[in-house]
């Protein structure tokens, strides 16, 4: 049989890309082929990507070539950040960090968060009645929001905005993305020394404070900004899109706030939007339900369909704010579990509370189908969000 070829296409909007479905459905552990014509294992069970992510043979350092997340751009000088190490030098990075992103750290952090969007959304009812809401919510809440959690002045948020947009971009090439990664070192480089100076009450301060390596608290703060950034926007942008066009969602959400929190998750596993995320490189011969994959071979975890597997979510394609499913892939899994998903969380939760009880006419100022999805990667989103009231 010909290797089948995998792409990120999707006819519609609400569900996993159709190639991502159909393997699903009839190989659920296949070799495929990528559109750039590498091969490599594509996991699609819930069951057979929670085992995969949870099994430290398989190794998050993309610094070989057959890694399906090698990053070439990122030049031959790169040291590799927290999410690219295997233990044991990221279990001890982690735990110097992890205290920074606990449920109950992070509930210090609500009225300031409450503010900012506030003010977010003071400005956007200021100017006039119909915005792009990417522009004028989803991207600044969580880009201010992680500038001050690593004490950086957000004078220079737009210069962030600006490169971490270029990096994320599908559209973007190696050579831009270099370029983008390039200016994000120099400044937070440049940060880390002045805090090592001058140390303030921040995230990067308490990592030097308490021993941290600069030049892995520069590549940590790097990291924060990169996937902090764009991933939360992009939820932010898709809920309150799904909301104004599913509107007996919206109805229910103002019936009962209380149901806020289940909404957010139910949204982040409907969406899943780290699409292609979870790539990993086996270093042993390892084998998942029955199938052999050798060392030295790629393998994603399709987190997307993992989490419209039927078997583990009934009615997987259905929209329920009351479902309460926890167990969901959309922040990965195993030691590389999300790192900011409370604050990803939290910042979701006020964002959409906020949006609906001072906007209560907000409305989509173009059909539904017509909003320019990302479709191709690395996250699922949307480029803007023109919305009316
Ligand atoms: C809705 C928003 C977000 C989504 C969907 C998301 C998704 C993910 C996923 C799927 C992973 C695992 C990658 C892997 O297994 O290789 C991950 C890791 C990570 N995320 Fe997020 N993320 C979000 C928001 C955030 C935020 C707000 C922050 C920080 C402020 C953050 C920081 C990180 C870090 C540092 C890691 C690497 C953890 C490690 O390697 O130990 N993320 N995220």
């Amino acid at each position: 049989m010909a290797t089948p070829t995998i792409s990120l296409d999707r006819p519609d909007p609400y569900q996993p890309p159709q190639s991502h479905l159909q393997l699903q459905s009839d190989a659920p552990i296949s070799w495929v082929r990528l559109p750039d014509g590498r091969q490599l294992w594509v996991l699609t069970r819930h069951e057979d990507v929670r085992t995969m992510l949870g099994d430290k043979r398989f190794s998050s350092d993309r610094r070989d070539p057959r890694h399906p997340s090698h990053t070439p751009y990122m030049g031959p000088d790169h040291r590799p950040q927290l999410i690219e190490m295997d233990p044991p030098d990221h279990t001890e990075l982690r735990r110097s960090v992890v205290g920074e992103f606990t449920v109950a750290r992070l509930a210090a952090w609500r009225p300031r968060i409450q503010e900012i969007v506030d003010e977010a959304i003071d400005a956007l009812l200021a100017g006039p009645r119909e915005v792009d809401l990417v522009e004028a919510l989803s991207l600044p809440v969580p880009s201010k929001v992680i500038s001050e959690l690593l004490g950086v002045p957000y004078v220079d948020h737009d210069f962030f905005q600006e490169n971490s947009a270029d990096f994320s971009r599908a559209d973007t090439t190696q050579e831009e993305k270099a370029a983008a990664v390039g200016n994000l070192k120099t400044y937070i480089n440049g940060l880390v020394d002045e805090k090592a100076k001058s140390p303030g009450d921040d995230l990067l301060s308490r990592q030097l404070a308490a021993g941290g390596d600069p030049e892995a608290v520069r590549g940590l703060g790097f990291l924060l900004l990169i996937a902090g950034h764009e991933t939360t926007a992009n939820m932010i942008s898709l809920s309150v899109a799904t909301l104004l066009d599913k509107r007996e969602h919206l109805a229910a959400l103002r019936d009962n706030p209380s149901i806020t929190l289940g909404a957010v998750e139910e949204l982040l596993r409907y969406f899943t939007i780290a699409e292609i995320g979870a790539g990993r490189l086996a270093l042993e011969d390892v084998e998942i339900a029955g199938t052999l994959i050798r060392a030295g071979e790629g393998v994603i975890g399709l987190t997307n369909t993992a989490n419209r597997d039927a078997s583990v979510f009934p009615a997987p394609d259905e929209i329920d704010f009351t479902r309460m499913a926890r167990n969901h892939l959309a922040f990965g899994f195993g030691p590389h579990q999300c790192l900011g998903q409370n604050l990803a969380r939290l910042e979701l939760e006020i964002v959409l509370a906020t949006l609906l009880r001072r906007v209560p006419s907000l409305r989509l100022a173009v059909p539904f189908e017509e909003i320019p999805f990302k479709v191709q990667g690395p996250n699922y989103g949307v480029h803007e969000l023109k919305v009316a009231w």
